[in-house]
């Protein structure tokens, strides 16, 4: 059976960047450290009142079929998966594609497309649409192109204001890729929940700390859901975890989470349990709260171990680089997370060729899902073609009053003036309803 998986990826972030330490932080009247050290942020991605959705996932989208030589025809399938769409009829593929075919002289006629909705997990139910649609067979040999795009922006004085971003991340999904085979097994968890809701406004509702017990609650039923399948998971296997990241923080929980319940009944706990005692198991405690707290016991201990600390710093820790420096890009971020993590491994001169990713998606609403990847032998090239250290370089560093300007901006009908626009690299442009995605 032919391999599937992703073949290309390529990364579009918004122009500006906001520093959180340095800009945001006196602003709050916050220590600097909250933001780098707790939540575990230097800056956010920010979009220009020029940027939107369309025009960066375009511009990722661009990116990515010129430098893999594909022309429309290559792609039988555009989906776009987002949670900041601004048209509940016509998918925001559409006006992606209708960008592209300013610069391709074929169109995409015949490319099914699509919009995902279901929070920041989109961008991976997109992959997954796109995979069970070439096994099932109906691709006639084109691949699909994914795109994960969004403004993650939040009402000014929200506490998630500083875990804002902005950017795009463009996938090609084909037969024999070069970057990541996708395996078949999935586990999911999955529940109603209220805890970050946008019903037809432009900033979210968000009870900020309930959602942090959500993601991590939905994360560990998929980890169980996962290993139902695919059988049980073995720290020492993975190469990396590539976990959703709102923010670094809430990746520290849910990898101490992630490594507590793989290393469950395995030789690293009884190896631990001379250290920090056993687990503790539910069978044992009459009293819920009493379990609790003896977990968190368990957990707080676990943390300060050099075994989990060695293995967060390996598996977990070179997830987080990019993600640091953009915030949130809601359907992107787990997709940034993956990159991260390659990017440092070639860094390293490592060769990861044949090594597992367990990769762990969540979207608020609530959904988690694990699923694993193959890492495959071209990948190397596919990372190091990628620009992205440079695009953060070019970003305008926004002061205090140029953010309060360009919040607003988002906020409101944008009003640009594309004969008087520069912009640091050609690019789609945002020109205004009907003409929008001006190439610049
Ligand atoms: P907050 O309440 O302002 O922050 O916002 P805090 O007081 O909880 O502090 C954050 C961390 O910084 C804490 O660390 C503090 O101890 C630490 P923790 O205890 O959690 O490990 N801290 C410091 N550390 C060092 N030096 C200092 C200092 N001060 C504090 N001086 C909150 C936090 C998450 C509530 C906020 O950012 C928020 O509302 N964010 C938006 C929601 C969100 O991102 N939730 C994450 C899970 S849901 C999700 O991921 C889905 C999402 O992406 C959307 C989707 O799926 O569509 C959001």
């Amino acid at each position: 059976m032919t391999t599937v998986g992703i073949d290309a990826v390529e990364i579009w972030t918004g122009n500006l960047k906001l520093d959180l330490p340095g800009t945001f932080a006196p602003e709050k009247g916050e220590a600097p450290e909250k933001y780098t050290k707790g939540l575990g942020l230097n800056a956010s991605s920010f979009p220009d009142s020029y940027e939107d959705i369309v025009t960066m996932g375009a511009n990722a989208a661009y990116r990515l079929m010129d430098r893999k030589g594909l022309e429309p025809e290559d792609i039988g399938r555009i989906d776009v998966a987002t949670e900041s769409a601004f048209d509940n009829s016509k998918p925001v593929s559409t006006y992606i594609a209708g960008c592209l075919e300013q610069v391709y002289e074929n169109d995409f006629h015949h490319a099914n497309k699509g919009e995902r909705k279901f929070a920041c997990i989109a961008g991976t139910q997109s992959l997954d649409d796109a995979y069970n649609w070439i096994r099932a067979g109906r691709n006639r040999g084109r691949g699909a192109l994914v795109i994960a795009t969004d403004t993650a922006l939040y009402a000014r004085g929200d506490a998630g204001e500083a875990t804002q971003g902005a950017g795009a991340v463009a996938m090609y999904i084909a037969e024999d890729p070069d970057l990541v085979e996708l395996s078949a097994d999935q586990g999911y968890g999955s529940a109603d929940e209220t805890d970050f809701l946008k019903p037809n406004q432009q900033f979210p509702s968000v009870d900020g700390k309930r959602s942090v017990q959500v993601y991590l609650a939905r994360m560990r039923e998929a980890l169980e859901d996962y290993e139902s399948v695919a059988g049980d998971v073995h720290p020492d296997d993975l190469a990396f975890i590539p976990f959703h990241t709102p923010f670094p923080g809430m990746v520290r929980k849910a990898g101490l989470l992630g490594y507590r319940h793989i290393t469950r009944d395995t030789a690293i706990e009884d190896e631990l349990a001379e250290e920090i005692g056993r687990q503790p198991r539910k069978e044992a405690f009459d009293d819920e709260e009493a379990f609790r707290d003896a977990v968190r016991e368990y957990m707080d201990a676990l943390k300060e171990t050099d075994r989990y600390q060695e293995w967060y710093a390996e598996t977990i820790d070179p997830t987080l680089t990019l993600s640091r420096e953009v915030g949130n890009w809601y359907t992107g971020s787990v997709h940034i997370a993956r990159v991260s993590a390659m990017k440092h491994a070639l860094e390293n001169g490592r060769d990861l060729t044949g090594e597992t990713l367990l990769v762990g998606s969540y979207g608020s609403g609530a959904q988690a899902e694990i699923h694993a990847e193959t890492v495959q032998e071209n990948w190397a090239e596919e990372i190091e073609a990628l620009n992205i250290d440079g695009q953060l370089e070019a970003r305008y560093d926004l002061s205090w009053e140029d953010y309060e300007e360009v919040h607003d901006a988002h906020n409101h009908d944008m009003d640009v003036d594309v004969e008087e626009l520069t912009t640091p690299h050609e690019e789609f442009v945002f020109d205004g309803w009907g003409r929008m995605g001006e190439r610049k």
